[in-house]
């Protein structure tokens, strides 16, 4: 689906909010929760690593990585580079952001993968790293039969679509969790550390929803042959 609209204005109100949530995240763990560390006698700090790498990572740079195509006026195949190299940031640090609080939760004896938000983040990763590879394969190196490659497109847009919105819903569950662990610990369910979080929770959907946006629209005329199928 290709609706006719220039998303190109739209990329920078993406960009603004995908640095305003990561302004907000950081703000949160760094003066809220004490800080960042992976190795510090207090485990909280290491725990902190996770919201942080995972928000920056899978969502904001893997958010500009899916509009990349719309947001960068260069030649389509150095577009191609940037949002694959962009996915591969995105790939690692979500990787190192949930290795963290693997070792957190070991480091803890709490067990691991008892939540809805851990399930869909692990099959959110796995998926994501799946799309990765057959994306590279495909439409990089070695590079599928022209045929196959027209074939797979949509279903390579669709699937990305899907697998963003379920890393999305990931770290708008894992927001939500973290704060019913916090109010049970006695955080005020009307104080500022909760309005930070939960309006983080509203800045990453509103980014995400012009992703999205962004990701299926295109200029009207062909005013660009960027659009063109590969
Ligand atoms: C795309 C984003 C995210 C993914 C893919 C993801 C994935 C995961 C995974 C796989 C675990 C399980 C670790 C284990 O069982 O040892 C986990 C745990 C956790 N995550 Fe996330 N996460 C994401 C974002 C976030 C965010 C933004 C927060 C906000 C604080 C968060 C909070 C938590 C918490 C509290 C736990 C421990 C409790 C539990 O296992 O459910 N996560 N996450």
């Amino acid at each position: 689906m290709d609706v006719g609209v220039n998303p190109f204005p739209i990329t920078f109100a993406v960009h603004f909010l995908g640095i305003t949530a990561i302004a907000m995240v950081l703000v949160w763990t760094i003066h809220y929760l004490g800080g960042l560390a992976w190795n510090s006698p207090d485990k909280s700090l290491l725990f902190n690593v996770h919201p942080v790498l995972m928000l920056i990572g899978l969502v904001v740079i893997g958010g500009e990585a899916i509009i990349s195509y719309k947001s960068f006026p260069l030649e389509k195949e150095v577009k191609k580079v940037i949002h694959l190299v962009l996915h591969a940031i995105a790939l690692v640090l979500g990787i190192v952001g949930i290795y963290a609080v693997f070792l957190f939760h070991n480091e803890k004896h709490i067990a691991n993968l008892y939540s809805f938000h851990s399930w869909i983040g692990i099959a959110a990763i796995v998926l994501y790293g799946v799309q990765w590879i057959y994306g590279f394969v495909m439409f990089m190196y070695p590079g599928g039969d022209p045929a196959l490659r027209r074939v797979s497109l949509p279903w390579h847009i669709l699937f990305g679509l899907l697998v963003y919105m379920m890393v999305v819903a990931a770290a708008i569950l894992g927001f939500l969790e973290k704060m019913t662990f916090l109010e049970e610990s006695g955080l005020a369910k009307f104080g500022s550390e909760a309005y930070l979080v939960n309006f983080t929770s509203v800045v990453t959907v509103l980014f995400a929803a012009l992703v999205v946006f962004c990701a299926i629209t295109k200029p009207p005329a062909p005013a660009f042959d960027d659009y063109a199928p590969i």
